[in-house]
C-alpha cells in the first residue's frame, strides 16, 4: 500500500526530533502564546458550525432498543442536553458492525432501518441549537461477553495469551474479516450523514477495536496489519479513506485517538503523537486525546477517580498541549476537567480548540448554561463512577449522586433523568 507520510515521519531522525520537540513544550514550560478566544466562541470545522467549544464527548447510554434503534427517551436525554448549552454531542459508541456489539441496548447504524430513528434524533438536537455527531464503533475482543451470550466469538487483530487485562473469548480476524469492517466503517459514516448528524467521530481509543490494532502489545500480527507502527495504523488509514470517498471532503470527519496505553508495555506516547500527526496529515478534522488500552482500575482508564482538586483535572492536558503544537487542526481535550477556570486558561492558551466533557454532562446537562450566564460553580460531579458501574450492569446512563438539592438549585425544575 502507497503511504507518502508515514516512511517520512518513521524516519528516525525526524522521529527523535518531533518527540523532543514536543518535550520541549510538554516538559520546560514553553511559552505559548495566548489568545482572546473564550470557550463561548463559535467554531466551524468544515461545513459544521458550532455555538461554543463545548462538547459532551461519546457516552453510552443503554437507551437504545433491543434492536440497537433510538427511543424516545435516548432522544429527550439528548434533547436536554442540547437545552443545557453544550455546542456538539457526540453519540455513545455505536456499532457499525454486528461481530462488534458490546451490549443488547447499543445504539446500531450497521443496516438502514437504524436512518429512521436516528434521524429524529438529530432533528431534536438541531432544533435546540447544538449540533451531534455519531461515534462509530467496533468493540473487537471487547464484543465477548455480549457476544459469548449469543455463543458467537468476538474478534480482534490477534489472540494474546498474556493479556492479564482481559477474560473473555475471542480470536485472531482474517483480513477478509478486516476488509469488511472497513467498508462497515464507511457505511455506517453514509448512514450517519443520510440521518442527519453533522459530523462523524471514529473511535480510535480505550479498549476497542482501532486501539487493538494500534497497540503493540495486543496486535501481534506478522501480515500487512502489524509490526511497525505504519502497519498497525493501516486499518485506520484504510477507514479514513473508505469514509472520505462515501462522505464527501467538506464532512467533518473526526477521530478519539487513545494516545498512550494505561499500563506498562503497551502503546507508548512518542508513537500516540506520530499516529496523532498522520491523523491530521490524512485529512481527519478533529483529533480528540484520549488514553489507548486501559490498565488498572481506574487509574490506568480514560474514566479516572478523585478529581478532587483543581491539579487533577485535565489528566490529559499534557499529551494534548504536545499534539496541538504540532498538528494544523482543532484538537480536542477530554478527561477531568470540571471547572471553568482551567478550561477557561486551557482555551486561552492554545493549548486546545474544544473541551470534552462527559461526566459533569450526566450530573448537570444544563452545566455550559449555568457557566454561560456566570454561574460558575464546579462542576459538581464526584467522579465516582457509580454511571459507569449502572451501564455496564444494564441500566440505563444516569447519575446515581444526583440529589434533590441539585434539582432545588434549578428553582423546582425536576429533571427526569433523577434516580435516587
Ligand atoms: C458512563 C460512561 C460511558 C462512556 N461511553 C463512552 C463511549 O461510548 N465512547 C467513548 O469514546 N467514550 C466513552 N466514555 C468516556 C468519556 O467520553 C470520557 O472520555 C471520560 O469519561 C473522561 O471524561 P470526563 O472526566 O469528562 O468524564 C464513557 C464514559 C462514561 C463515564
Ligand atoms: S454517578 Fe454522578 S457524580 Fe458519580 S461519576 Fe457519574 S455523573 Fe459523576
Amino acid at each position: 500500500m502507497k503511504n507518502k507520510v508515514l516512511p517520512d515521519l518513521i524516519n528516525r531522525r525526524t522521529f527523535i526530533r518531533k518527540v523532543l520537540a514536543a518535550g520541549s513544550v510538554l516538559f520546560l514550560g514553553f511559552k505559548r502564546k495566548t489568545s482572546s478566544i473564550t470557550p463561548f466562541e463559535h467554531i466551524t470545522i468544515k461545513n459544521m458550525k458550532l455555538r461554543n467549544r463545548f462538547v459532551r464527548s461519546a457516552t453510552y447510554d443503554g437507551y437504545a432498543n433491543i434492536s440497537g434503534h433510538v427511543t424516545e427517551e435516548q432522544i429527550k436525554l439528548f434533547s436536554d442536553l442540547a437545552t443545557g448549552g453544550v455546542g456538539l454531542i457526540i453519540t455513545g459508541m455505536t456499532n457499525v458492525h454486528h461481530s462488534g456489539q458490546i451490549s443488547p441496548f447499543q445504539n446500531s447504524i450497521a443496516s438502514d432501518d437504524c436512518i429512521p430513528g436516528l434521524k429524529s434524533l438529530t432533528d431534536a438536537v438541531h432544533n435546540l441549537g447544538a449540533k451531534i455527531a455519531a461515534e462509530l464503533a467496533h468493540a473487537g475482543k471487547e464484543a465477548a461477553w455480549f457476544l459469548g451470550s449469543k455463543n458467537k466469538e468476538a474478534i480482534a487483530p490477534s489472540f494474546v495469551s498474556d493479556d492479564t487485562y482481559f477474560e473473555g473469548k475471542y480470536r485472531k480476524m482474517t483480513e477478509d474479516e478486516i476488509s469488511e469492517i472497513v467498508c462497515a466503517f464507511g457505511d455506517g459514516a453514509i448512514r450517519a450523514r443520510e440521518a442527519g448528524f453533522d459530523a462523524v467521530q471514529l473511535h480510535g481509543a480505550h479498549a476497542y477495536l482501532l486501539s487493538q490494532f494500534l497497540s503493540p502489545f495486543t496486535n501481534r500480527r506478522i501480515d500487512n496489519w502489524g509490526g511497525p507502527l505504519r502497519n498497525r495504523l493501516r486499518i485506520h488509514q484504510e477507514i479514513y479513506r473508505d469514509i472520505r470517498s462515501k462522505v464527501g471532503e467538506d464532512y467533518p470527519v473526526m477521530i478519539k485517538l487513545g494516545v498512550q496505553d494505561g499500563f506498562q508495555g503497551g502503546l507508548k506516547l512518542e508513537e500516540g503523537i506520530l499516529a496523532a500527526k498522520v491523523f491530521a496529515e490524512w485529512g481527519f478534522d478533529v483529533l480528540e486525546i484520549s488514553q489507548g488500552l486501559r490498565g488498572e482500575w481506574y487509574e490506568g482508564t480514560e474514566f479516572r477517580t478523585e478529581i478532587n482538586s483543581i491539579d487533577k483535572e485535565g489528566y490529559f492536558r499534557s499529551w494534548c498541549k504536545g499534539i496541538k503544537n504540532q498538528v494544523k487542526v482543532p484538537v480536542s481535550l477530554v478527561g477531568g476537567l470540571r471547572s471553568f477556570k482551567l478550561i477557561n486558561e486551557i482555551i486561552q492558551n492554545n493549548e486546545a480548540d474544544l473541551i470534552s466533557l462527559s461526566r459533569p454532562l450526566i450530573r448537570e446537562p444544563d452545566l455550559i448554561n449555568d457557566w454561560k450566564v456566570g454561574d460558575l460553580h464546579r462542576a459538581k460531579c464526584i467522579s465516582c463512577n457509580l454511571c459507569l458501574q449502572a451501564v455496564m450492569s444494564l441500566q440505563k446512563l444516569h447519575c446515581v449522586q444526583r440529589t434533590i438539592a441539585d434539582d432545588n438549585d434549578k428553582q423546582g425544575v425536576k429533571s427526569p433523568f433523577y434516580f435516587c
